[in-house]
């Protein structure tokens, strides 16, 4: 089975070339002899880049499926160019121990459209009072390498600190959500001005700085690796970039809501616009563009977080958190860092795939587009623009910010090991 991708610029970079892929390996690039039988891509200029990897996917199997499932979940992130996701542990039952992530793990494996990584809860039940089984699930068939109580944090520092003292032995990855839960009872959005106006409970910046600053000095003693996720203030640029100087072995994601959304949102009092950790300031988003830009924030996750109509179009205090996040991440970079100048193609590329796969430990994916290398890719077209159609997304929930928005940048192809997994906005 071979596959040739004709007139592809890698990186978005020099002269248009062909890209031969034979048995899900990359072997050819520049004027390649392609069998006659080989599938054709005519990418015509567009860009090539290593596929996408998500580091924070919320899938809702087992549990919610009627609102995400592996398979619906998949296909979204097929389309957004993504050729693995970490599917966090939230889930009903929670994946606290091996038979739920070999579930998560084999179904991903069966619908075949993207590899689907389970995320280990780091405390039984998400309850943060009693570490969870790491060491099984990391030995599992599932190869657990990120642990994670997203959707809450572990607030507890003795629990955070022994968690960290045993990822080490693992090597796995510890993620926090980071959010001191006595600073956020009953928070509602960005603890300012807007907040305060409309009467909602401030969810304060010194809620996520306090806890990140916490964990990077546990990291640090305990020599871990501490992952901070969905980074939304300005201030936890500084703290990272502060333990960073330090040798502190910590790295960090933000989402495409925090860098392009503000709490201007609120005005609008859409619940579709309420997310965990809440949408902050134009300054925030700004110094969230720069400090991904620079390195001290490592990449984008999505935080995919799909919820039902009922959950979410009601008043404002009563709706869950979360957005749709898989199919419009690669234009909300786009249009964030791209087209201001902060990222080049190159760069997209060690946001959305290389620092990602590095983290989260994956030995193929995030790998260099060149000969002998897995073929994991995602070809972009740079000048194509597309409206947001929620209904007309691949998930069974449609709760995005950006409905209704024309935003640059499109997904046109998606291979997973050679294999087209999506191509013009439809599955395989
Ligand atoms: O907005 C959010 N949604 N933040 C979280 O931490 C959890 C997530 C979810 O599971 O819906
Ligand atoms: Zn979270
Ligand atoms: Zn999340």
């Amino acid at each position: 089975m071979s596959t040739v991708i004709k007139g592809a610029r890698p990186y978005g970079e020099g002269d248009p070339v062909d890209v031969l892929i034979e048995d899900g390996v990359i072997t050819g690039i520049g004027t390649v002899q392609a069998p006659e039988d080989a599938e054709v891509i005519d990418a015509r200029g567009q860009v090539l880049l290593p596929g996408f990897v998500d580091l924070h996917t919320h899938l809702r199997e087992p549990g919610r499926e009627d609102t995400e499932t592996i398979d619906s979940g998949s296909a979204a992130a097929a389309l957004g160019g993504y050729t693995a996701v970490f599917a966090m542990a939230n889930t009903d039952p929670v994946a606290d121990n091996a038979v739920i992530v070999e579930h998560v793990w084999r179904r991903g494996q069966e619908v075949g459209l993207v590899d689907v990584h389970p995320v280990g809860a780091v405390t039984v039940g998400l309850k943060g009072e009693k570490l969870a089984e790491l060491g099984t699930m990391a030995n599992s068939q599932a190869g657990v390498k990120v642990f994670s109580d997203d959707g809450l944090c572990v607030a507890d520092p003795l629990l955070m600190r022994r968690a960290l003292e045993y990822s080490t032995a693992l090597d796995v990855v510890i993620a926090q959500h980071a959010e001191e839960p006595r600073l956020t009872v009953g928070a509602q959005a960005h603890e300012g001005e807007r907040a305060a106006r409309l009467g909602y409970t401030g969810w304060p910046a010194a809620a996520e700085e306090s806890i990140v600053a916490r964990d990077c000095l546990l990291a640090l003693h305990a020599n871990a690796r501490l992952h901070v996720c969905h980074v939304s203030t300005s201030g936890t640029a500084d703290v990272l970039r502060w333990a960073k100087d330090r040798g502190t072995k910590v790295s960090a994601e933000v989402t495409p809501h925090h860098l392009l959304l503000t709490d201007e949102r609120l005005a609008t009092y859409d619940p579709v616009n309420k997310v965990n950790p809440p949408l902050r300031t134009e300054s925030d988003a700004e110094k969230l563009r720069a400090a991904l830009a620079d390195g001290t924030i490592d990449c984008v996750a999505t935080d995919h977080a799909p919820h039902a109509v009922q959950d979410k179009d009601t008043e404002w205090s009563a709706a869950r958190p979360g957005m749709l996040g898989l199919q419009t991440a690669l234009s909300i970079v786009t249009e964030t860092m791209v087209r201001t100048g902060l990222l080049d193609w190159r760069g997209v590329a060690r946001v959305m795939s290389e620092r990602p796969a590095e983290i989260g430990n994956l030995a193929d994916q995030g790998r260099p587009i060149a000969v002998g290398e897995p073929a994991n890719l995602a070809l972009v077209d740079p000048d194509a623009e597309w409206t947001v159609r929620g209904a007309e997304l691949a998930s069974i929930a449609a709760n995005t910010p950006y409905e209704g928005m024309r935003l640059p940048g499109v997904v046109t192809a998606t291979l997973l090991r050679g294999r087209i997994t999506a191509r013009d906005g439809k599955i395989g």
